[in-house]
């Protein structure tokens, strides 16, 4: 079964004129297009042809394979960080902020830094640890949180293929200005995603785990 190209969330123009048409042209129709059909050569007529879930092919691949589908993801998930409408992060999610790096600002000023001094091609990314901590990471070339079990809430693609044709090598001014495009209300989807997850194992006495255990205890019951 093919992978497909996702759909993008706006129109090709829509970011300018932060990110241009031209700039998306290229990043979603040539590059984000290539790993897309990179993973669907790699993939055909072998086992994986099977799987639906692009996070599947990754956490079964490596070499080539694994580059191309982990691109493909971090892509998809790159574009959907973005909107040309974003609004300011709520009020519960800046206490999470708050509560792992002290301020929004000090957590700005770490993930804006730690995207400019990325060495070489990669992604910075804001995750949920294994320890249910917000951190922010740099990894190189394809390396995406999904393989260190960690959940992903945003990223910023800071290969050059993504603001060389707007700002040339000013990736710290692609940056700052990439900062006007979140959409926080994605972002912090991510992290109510996690904690909805009926497969995560419940680890407070709030009411919503305390539901699920006794769910959990009746399946045993009827198995
Ligand atoms: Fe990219």
């Amino acid at each position: 079964m093919a992978i497909q190209l996702i759909d993008l969330p706006f129109a090709q123009d829509a970011l300018e004129p932060i990110i241009s048409k031209e700039t998306i042209q290229y990043h979603y129709g040539k590059h984000h297009q290539a790993y897309v059909n990179n993973t669907n050569a790699l993939i055909k007529d072998t086992e994986l042809d099977n799987e639906i879930l692009l996070i599947d092919i990754i956490k079964n691949s490596d070499g080539m394979l694994f580059n191309n589908a982990a691109q493909a993801f971090n892509h998809e998930f790159y574009w959907m960080c973005l909107t040309p409408d974003p609004l300011p992060p709520s009020a519960k999610f800046l206490e999470l902020i708050t509560r792992d790096f002290g301020s929004f600002e000090s957590f700005k000023d770490e993930f804006l830094s730690k995207a400019a001094t990325l060495f070489g091609s990669g992604w910075v990314w804001l995750e949920l640890d294994i320890h249910e901590k917000l951190i922010i990471t740099q990894r190189a070339n394809a390396d995406t949180p999904i393989v260190h079990h960690h959940t992903p809430l945003l990223t910023m693609d800071v290969w050059e293929h993504a603001y060389y044709i707007d700002y040339r090598n000013d990736r710290k001014k692609y940056l700052e200005s990439l900062w006007d495009l979140i959409d926080w209300k994605f972002v912090a989807s991510n992290v109510i995603e996690y904690y909805n997850d009926l497969t995560q194992p419940c680890k407070d006495n709030s009411e919503l785990c305390t539901y699920i255990e006794q769910m959990q205890d009746l399946n045993e019951v009827r198995t």
